[in-house]
């Protein structure tokens, strides 16, 4: 028996990925690593969106190679691999720069590993794969089965077609591409027969779905959840990262008619100035997107807001960060991410000679990111008080402890809770902190209360 250690880095696609190549390759004889040293094979599953994320992979791959060499010297082989959005962007350029690597796969080609790994174990040379074969990978990878808990996620669409000019991702992951809507409900169902509750269904533009539908024709994600709201055992869904310009009206209305479609939705904006909206070429303005706010709250009045920021964005003047902070400030934000821009090689935005200073992007997100925690920390302290249902998905620090996530996606933990996982349990919350919640069990409190009178 071999053993196989992936390291994940970036967005969740990423990680229903290495779960697939996991999957992928426990027929060829690989069981799981708990750490590199252990494995026979090491994939570092990369992420090119910002110049940190990518360099992290280098000096990753530095110490990667020391345990290789030890490998080696008492005679045993360890295979090196670079997948993801680093292994496609930069293709050869990663065995140049650390040739110790064996295998660079991007990700549109995951299917072929087990043949690169076989002609690897044969002789010495390298493999290279970063094509965008006409087959779709999600033919020929193993389907989602065996989930680690009660939630899992689900790739229902992958790729981007919009271009905003700081991005990566259409280079990374190609052009949008949707699953057939049979392929999903299949591996739902499966999910589902092995105890999932929740199901998230991810895509780089998700709610750009548009999928083969059971009647051949296409349908929007809109279509889908209904369909997938009808499989057996489950009881939420959530969807995620969206687009201010694919939020159609069905997918709006969509939010009204299923309750268990959570009232919680991803959807970045980057900016509040128009002018670097549109030098972003994200299609749409800050009132277009406000417009849209007020429309998904008429739908769904108690919705969690939450987006993406990027400060610094060339060009970008003060007055431009202030329409930023004045749209966070009206939208209210339950949660939120914000980054400084970084220049990526190959975009439009990396190219233009207005960058901004280090020093007023360190400044600006440091003011957003203040106002983002104190809006996230008064989204949770309204809670406290509040009973909301909580799915239980793992044992706390605490004996007996569990953790789950309210249906706003906050963490919320409780005490005795532990024989609750995989269930949703009415909570009553009594403590707000900024990344979580505190709550005890109703029918506990209910309990205790009767006993005390
Ligand atoms: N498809 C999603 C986001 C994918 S990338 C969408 O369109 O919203 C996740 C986030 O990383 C982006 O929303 C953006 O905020 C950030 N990001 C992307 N490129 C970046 C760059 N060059 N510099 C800083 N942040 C970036
Ligand atoms: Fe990147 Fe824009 Fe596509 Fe999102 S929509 S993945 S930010 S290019
Ligand atoms: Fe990163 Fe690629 Fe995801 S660049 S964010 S891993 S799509």
């Amino acid at each position: 028996m071999k053993r196989l250690f992936i390291k994940t880095y970036g967005c969740q696609m990423n990680v229903y990925d290495s779960a697939r190549m996991a999957e992928l390759l426990a027929p060829i004889g690989y069981a799981p690593a708990e750490t590199a040293d252990e494995a026979d094979m090491v994939i570092l599953n990369t992420c090119h969106i910002r110049e940190k994320a990518a360099e992290k992979v280098y000096s990753e791959l530095g110490k990667l190679k020391q345990i290789k060499t030890a490998k080696a010297q008492e005679g045993t082989r360890m295979i090196l691999a670079v997948a993801g959005c680093v292994a496609q962007a930069e293709g050869q350029e990663i065995i140049s720069r650390q040739p110790a690597v064996d295998i660079v796969v991007g990700p549109q080609s995951y299917q072929r590993l087990p043949e690169m790994i076989a002609k690897i174990s044969r002789g010495t040379g390298h493999e290279l794969e970063t094509d965008f074969p006409a087959e779709d990978k999600f033919d020929s990878l193993p389907a989602h089965k065996s989930a680690e808990g009660p939630t899992a996620f689900l790739t229902v669409q992958e790729g981007c077609d919009k271009f905003c000019t700081f991005c990566v991702v259409p280079y990374t992951r190609g052009a949008e591409f949707s699953r057939p809507v049979e392929q999903i409900l299949a591996e739902a169902k499966g999910l589902c027969d092995s105890d999932v509750r929740e199901l998230t269904l991810l895509g780089q533009n998700v709610n750009a779905f548009n999928g083969k539908g059971l009647d051949g024709e296409p349908w929007s994600l809109a279509k889908l959840l209904y369909a997938l709201a009808d499989v057996p055992g489950l009881d939420r869904l959530r969807y995620v990262t969206s687009h201010p310009r694919d939020m159609g009206e069905d997918l709006i209305t969509a939010h009204k008619d299923l309750e268990m479609l959570m009232p919680y939705l991803h959807l970045p904006v980057q900016a509040g100035s128009d002018r670097i909206l549109q030098a972003m070429n994200r299609g749409h303005t800050a009132a277009d997107y406000l417009r849209l706010i007020d429309r998904i709250r008429a739908a769904r009045p108690d919705m969690a807001m939450s987006g993406d920021f990027i400060v610094g964005f060339p060009g970008e003047s003060d007055k431009d960060f202030e329409d930023t902070l004045a749209l966070v400030k009206t939208v209210g934000y339950a949660q939120a991410y914000s980054f400084k821009y970084s220049p990526r090689p190959g975009t439009p935005a990396a190219a233009l000679t207005t960058q901004v200073p280090e020093e007023v992007k360190d400044e600006r997100l440091q003011r957003l990111q203040a106002l983002l925690t104190a809006q996230q920390t008064d989204f949770n302290v309204a809670m406290v008080g509040r009973t909301v249902k909580v799915l239980f998905e793992n044992p706390g620090r605490k004996e007996g402890q569990a953790i789950g996530r309210s249906p706003y996606l906050q963490p919320v933990f409780a005490e005795g809770a532990v024989g609750h996982i995989g269930k949703i349990v009415e909570v009553r919350i009594e403590e707000a902190m900024t990344n979580s919640l505190r709550g005890v069990l109703v029918h506990q409190a209910q309990s205790e209360k009767a006993l005390a009178d």
